[in-house]
């Protein structure tokens, strides 16, 4: 290894004798609790640790003790920690919604590693949008990073059946709205799903997005799926501490790890793990500050025909802890390399490649990560559809059941292919004030459509798309109906909705013209949704929307949410602040 202590970053804050006046103020006030001259001027790199947990964050809450292992980790491979807050995200306490946050607390993270003399990054992540919030300033100021996650809760269990995060709030919703349970009884099956601190114990975003930031190879082989409790968990914690430090001597920064081939495994495993629909929303959002060319067609292109090898909830039976158990994503990782599916050479924040970290590794439990001979389902990626309604949404087939193939996409002549009459919602308080309204008329022939929740609509697009049907149909059976959005649906969702639609209505979209009553056709093998209505009328209720000024969008509620308004992409373009792409490894400027 080669040490080069002159080129430490933290150096021209602290010990820059060209400029004593300026290191004698950044100094003075770092040894005020007790820092030593030694410490900060001997040359050892300046390690921050990007805190993102709190009491205000569940979730991620299990980094507040960790991070005490990570700084002995720093320490004893002779570095210096300096521990300091992210913005909170926390993906379901936040009021109108958490997607807010995550470019906010990019911003945020940005400021800190560019303006305070860090020499290197550790990155705590967990819920949702910590991991893409902490990759993407990584990827903008580019200084040595390393992943460590809180990791997720145990299993949860109710009644002796596994309760997985948000899964069962689903089922009990539907409980709940047919009168088969009480309100008492719905908090408690959500509570039973939530036993220990952690992330969501099921394969939903968070669990996605931190697979994902160890696919991209920017934490250390297994963190991902380590329960936040495990003694693992800690030992991670220090282990990801002393290799921070090595990174800062080996200079290795987010740009070597975070390449084209690495996304493209990410997109790989994804399918494989039956990730969440938001892994396209963040991972185009990391891409975008890293400036690797991703499109939102990749997904198909690259994960359509990737088989789906991880039981777990949503899409499968189990949850968090049997994940770990089995193999965790190096399992996955060993299985997709074994069938020449992954960029094996692509390199890690370990220093060495995914190949040579995970070549060898096997799922020790065959049912919970199947072999390729075996997966779950053999073609799992996103369909990215298009049509009059939009240029891009993305559905997660994995997700389509066998009541939904029957009910849908086998009842007419072709098997890929449905229609339905449109029910059209303005938003979330629309849906709810109308959903079981008798005077809609909604029966098994509907698709259900929520517009008004992308991300500038809904300020930050909502989690809103995957609706339940109304209580009277749920009563008779029917379940789910087609739902379609241009919002966000919860990674825990098990819902085949057709969402994140681009560009959304408040965009000039075309979801802006539909009407309730309309006929609208759904073809997966043609890749399109549309609206089955004459081209003459739609042009004539786009000049009538046009004259009427757009699609309404409601006031702002903060300065944040008008700020972030001003500059924002589309759901299919990572939903960046359009402005902040151009600043790219700024810490080399
Ligand atoms: Fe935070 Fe699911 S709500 S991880
Ligand atoms: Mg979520």
């Amino acid at each position: 290894m080669t040490r080069r202590p002159t080129q430490l970053r933290s150096r021209a804050w602290f010990d820059n004798p060209a400029n004593p006046d300026m290191t004698a103020l950044y100094l003075e006030r770092y040894l005020n609790y007790g820092l030593t001259r030694e410490e900060l001027q001997s040359g050892k790199p300046i390690i921050g640790i990007a805190q993102t947990g709190s009491d205000l964050s569940p979730c991620n809450r299990p980094l507040v003790e960790l991070a005490k292992r990570v700084r002995e980790g720093i320490r004893e491979a002779g570095g210096v920690a300096i521990e300091f807050p992210v913005h909170p995200i926390q993906e379901t306490g936040k009021r109108p919604t958490a997607a807010l946050d995550r470019n906010l607390a990019y911003l945020g993270l940005v400021e800190i590693l560019y303006g305070y003399p860090f020499d290197g990054v550790v990155l705590t992540t967990g819920c949702d949008k910590t991991v893409p919030a902490c990759l993407m300033a990584a990827a903008t100021v580019d200084i040595p990073a390393i992943v460590l996650t809180g990791g997720p809760m145990l299993n949860g269990w109710h009644d002796g059946e596994r309760a997985g995060s948000g899964v069962i709030i689903w089922k009990a919703r539907r409980l709940l709205a047919e009168g088969r349970i009480d309100y008492e009884t719905f908090i408690a099956m959500a509570a039973a799903s939530a036993p220990s601190a952690g992330f969501c114990n099921t394969m939903g975003t968070a669990a996605t997005m931190n697979a994902l930031a160890e696919t991209l190879g920017m934490s250390l082989p297994g963190c991902a799926a380590i329960p936040a409790p495990y003694r693992e968990r800690a030992q991670m914690a220090y282990e990801t501490g002393r290799r921070a430090v090595a990174l800062v001597h080996e200079n290795v920064k987010p740009s070597d790890i975070m390449t084209r081939q690495a996304f493209e495994n990410a997109i790989v495993v994804t399918s494989a793990i039956g990730g969440s629909t938001n892994a396209p929303v963040h991972l185009s959002a990391i891409a975008r500050h890293t400036g690797v060319d991703l499109d939102i067609r990749d997904w198909e292109r690259i994960g359509r025909d990737i088989p789906m090898l991880v039981n777990l909830q949503p899409a499968g039976a189990y949850l968090a802890e049997d994940f770990h158990r089995a193999g965790g994503v190096p399992a996955v990782l060993g299985e997709l390399i074994a069938g020449d599916l992954i960029h094996a050479t692509a390199m890690t924040v370990s220093g060495r490649s995914i190949g040579d970290n995970c070549a060898g590794q096997r799922s020790r439990n065959a049912d919970v990560i199947r072999g390729l001979g075996n997966p779950m389902l053999p073609a799992a990626g996103f369909r990215i559809l298009h049509g009059n309604l939009f240029d891009s949404a993305v559905m997660k087939t994995s997700v389509i059941d066998d009541d939904f193939r029957r009910r849908y996409l086998s009842r007419s002549d072709d098997p890929e292919a449905f229609e339905g009459r449109a029910i059209v919602f303005d938003g979330p308080e629309d849906y709810h004030a109308r959903i079981d309204d008798p005077a809609l008329g909604i029966d098994e022939d509907c698709i259900l459509f929520i517009r008004g929740v992308g991300p500038i609509g809904y300020p930050g697009a909502a989690e809103v798309v995957n609706m339940r049907a109304p209580a009277d149909l749920i009563r008779r059976g029917v379940e789910t109906l087609p739902c379609i959005g241009d919002g966000r649906q919860s990674g825990t969702s098990g819902s085949p909705s057709i969402l994140n639609a681009s560009p959304e209505a408040a965009a000039g979209g075309g979801l802006a013209l539909l009407e309730t009553g309309d006929r609208v056709r759904v073809d997966l093998r043609a890749g399109r949704v549309d609206a089955l209505v004459p081209i003459e009328t739609w042009q004539e209720r786009r000049v009538a929307l046009e004259a009427a000024g757009g699609y309404p969008v409601p006031p702002s509620q903060t300065p944040w949410q008008e700020l972030q308004r001003g500059c924002l992409e589309q759901l299919s373009d990572g939903m960046v602040l359009g402005l902040a792409v151009k600043y790219q490894r700024i810490a080399a400027k």
